[in-house]
């Protein structure tokens, strides 16, 4: 248990400060349920005489119980950080590892063969050097296979190792290994994996993991862990242009300030010129500082503080990048997106992207293909579903520094989280940036919102009307807007019903389709108050984020969401178009409250309980409140 020290378990920063003069090899374990990736990888610990005594004791009693190698230690269990895996003999989480032989120190991502969990192997898969992907012997290549294959090349993985596992249990066989290797490389080279390496191996037995096997006579390449020790590790951040987001600003008093973050990219020498993005000023570098001291250069994976010569205004976000080689700054793009969620992707939603230590504001478009991870065929699609694969445009709400994902992981790899449950529903790699942007101005007007405004006798503003079919929405948004009209008012009303017979006439009811619809009306309510009028919106607009999209559509205080409250059981009694008793029959699908979701407002301005309230008296409130915000007098 030689290095194997508490420090591992203690204290992982000093255990690799202690073993800093070996190098140190990030790898990524990917295989299908069963492929006995837990066994190798307990295995590969063993073997490297790296379990702690007082583990083997326990994983001795716990195989005895529960193991399913009859007497034998069942390595499986050594990897146990989670119970759910011994309940159910999956793992569901992304764990890394931490061991280190004689030769060199390792950090292994060990991620679920699970279907549904290939949020966790993009993760692992984002810092590692090497993939092993475990093939059982006995099944071959399968579509999870290909799938991990597929993610690990476009995660920028260039060296892979084809673990052959269970070699045992088809009597060490040469031919099978052969089939394996050659249908492997086929499609290996279609996906530009070129470095790959096969081992056949039994991770139960030990065969080929450790210790050469006298049972696979017929090979003479590496041991899982010679090739693991040996393989060269070639950074490729640290060769290109130098790149440091910024995570916070160090300014202890008036005399420092520095900027703080991990270089991400090249190397940085006191004295070299930078150019600080998104806004471009240039400086150059006065110091490095550490808690160690200053130092002569920082180098990629480093975390230190940079002050500058200049006064350089710059905050958490942008990036300080080699001044010749400056990053390229733009808010549209093209992505290979991998959605990670059950709810599908809705082009249109604003989602929240996280890029370095940047967070923006993010639009993605529909699909221009999805792709079929087995025979890498480009397919239409809508949208995305769980742990499906496209190419889309994003479109964002601010320029961002970035290189593409290619040519730096950091810069161009990003994460898509859901606004409202914080879930991280997406994540992808920047291709390149689209310049359509670039080419459309915003034209300025002579005449502007205020002008308009003061030619009629009341402030702009948007009143949403949200609730179920038959709430009552649009009966209500009709006394409101003759009410404001006889008030002189200058009113328009959308309504759902209306306007889907024009300009939303292609539009159906599937999510994605309702988050376009409330898109292009949150758009257009935007552009009447803009011209000055009060827009009365009549949609049933079931989804909060795009709620929240007209909101911020418009400035603080034009925006009076009312909530058409019905209770469900009572629209249906009333059913004025008789859809309820259809959907219910079975003959409309997707209908709201039936079987397509209704999130209620939170904090509405006007909140209506229709079951108390006349529409008459719905509408004096609504009024009172237009004149509480001063939209009308
Ligand atoms: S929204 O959900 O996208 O905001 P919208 O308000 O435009 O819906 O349209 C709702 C109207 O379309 C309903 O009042 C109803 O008359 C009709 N309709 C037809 N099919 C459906 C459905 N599946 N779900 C809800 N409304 C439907």
């Amino acid at each position: 248990m030689a290095h194997a020290s508490e420090l591992i378990a203690d204290d992982i920063d000093a255990y690799l400060t202690s073993h800093q003069y070996k190098s140190l090899l990030r790898f990524i374990t990917c295989g299908s349920v069963d492929d006995g990736k837990s066994t190798l990888i307990g295995r590969l610990l063993y073997e490297s005489h790296l379990v702690f005594e007082d583990h083997l004791a326990a994983l001795e009693a716990d195989s005895a119980k529960v193991g399913t190698q009859g007497g034998d230690l069942d390595f499986a269990l050594l990897l146990d950080g989670l119970s759910a895996e011994r309940e159910q003999g999956i793992t569901i989480d992304v764990a890394y590892r931490f061991f280190s032989t004689e030769r060199r120190k390792f950090i292994v991502a060990d991620t679920p063969g699970h279907e549904q969990y290939t949020r966790n192997m993009v993760t692992g898969a984002s810092t590692a050097d090497v993939a092993v992907i475990l093939v059982d012997a006995r099944k071959g290549v399968l579509t999870q296979t290909r799938r991990h294959s597929y993610l690990v090349s476009l995660l920028g993985i260039k060296r892979v190792v084809v673990a052959v596992n269970k070699m045992d249990l088809m009597e060490y066989s040469h031919e099978i290994f052969d089939a394996i290797e050659t249908e492997y490389r086929d499609f290996a080279r279609r996906i530009g994996l070129s470095d790959v390496t096969f081992i056949p191996i039994s991770a139960l037995r030990g065969d080929n993991v450790v210790e050469p096997s006298s049972r696979t006579h017929w090979y003479h390449g590496p041991t899982l862990m010679g090739f693991l020790e040996t393989v060269p590790v070639d950074d490729e951040a640290a060769s290109g242009p130098f790149r440091m987001p910024v995570q916070w600003v160090n300014r202890p008093s008036h005399e420092f300030r520095g900027f703080s973050g991990r270089v991400v990219g090249g190397m940085v020498r006191p004295g070299d010129p930078v150019r600080v993005l998104p806004a471009g000023t240039t400086s150059t570098v006065e110091r490095i500082v550490t808690m160690d001291g200053d130092l002569d250069v920082a180098e990629a994976g480093q975390s230190v503080t940079l002050t500058l010569a200049d006064e350089v205004d710059a905050s958490r976000g942008d990036v300080i990048c080699a001044g010749e080689a400056p990053a390229e700054v733009a808010d549209q793009f093209e992505a290979h997106v991998v959605w990670m969620h059950e709810d599908e992707m809705l082009p249109g939603r604003p989602y929240t992207m996280k890029i370095g230590t940047r967070t923006v504001g993010v639009t993605i478009g529909p699909p221009k293909h999805r792709i079929d991870v087995n025979n890498l065929d480009h397919l239409a699609a809508n949208t995305l579903g769980l742990n499906e694969i496209g190419v889309c445009n994003l479109s964002l709400d601010r320029a961002i520094p970035f290189d593409p994902y290619v040519a730096n992981r950091d810069m161009g790899g990003f994460v898509i989280v859901d606004r409202l449950t914080q879930n991280t529903v997406g994540a992808g790699l920047l291709h390149f940036a689209l310049r359509r942007a670039h080419n459309i101005h915003w034209q300025e007007v002579q005449v502007d919102k205020d002008a308009r405004a003061q030619l009629a006798a009341h402030r702009p503003g948007v009143v949403w009307f949200t609730g179920l079919s038959g709430s009552g929405k649009s009966t209500i948004a009709n006394i409101v807007e003759s009410k404001l009209y006889a008030a002189g008012v200058r009113t328009y009303l959308l309504d759902g019903d209306n306007v889907r017979h024009g300009l939303n006439r292609d539009l159906g009811f599937t999510d994605a389709d309702r988050v376009e619809n409330i898109r292009r009306i949150a758009e257009v309510s935007g552009l009447m108050v803009d011209a000055g009028m009060v827009v009365l919106v009549s949609f049933i607009s079931p989804f909060r984020a795009e709620r929240r999209l007209a909101r911020d559509r418009v400035e603080a205080g034009e925006f009076v969401e009312v909530f058409v409250d019905t209770p469900l059981d009572v629209a249906e009694f009333r059913d004025p178009k008789g859809l309820y008793a259809k959907a219910r029959a079975g003959e409309l699908a997707n209908f709201t409250g039936i079987d397509s979701p209704y999130e209620p407002p939170e904090a509405p301005e006007v909140h209506v309980d229709t079951t108390t309230m006349s529409a008459e008296e719905a509408a004096d409130r609504v009024i009172d409140v237009l004149r509480e915000h001063g939209i009308v007098g």
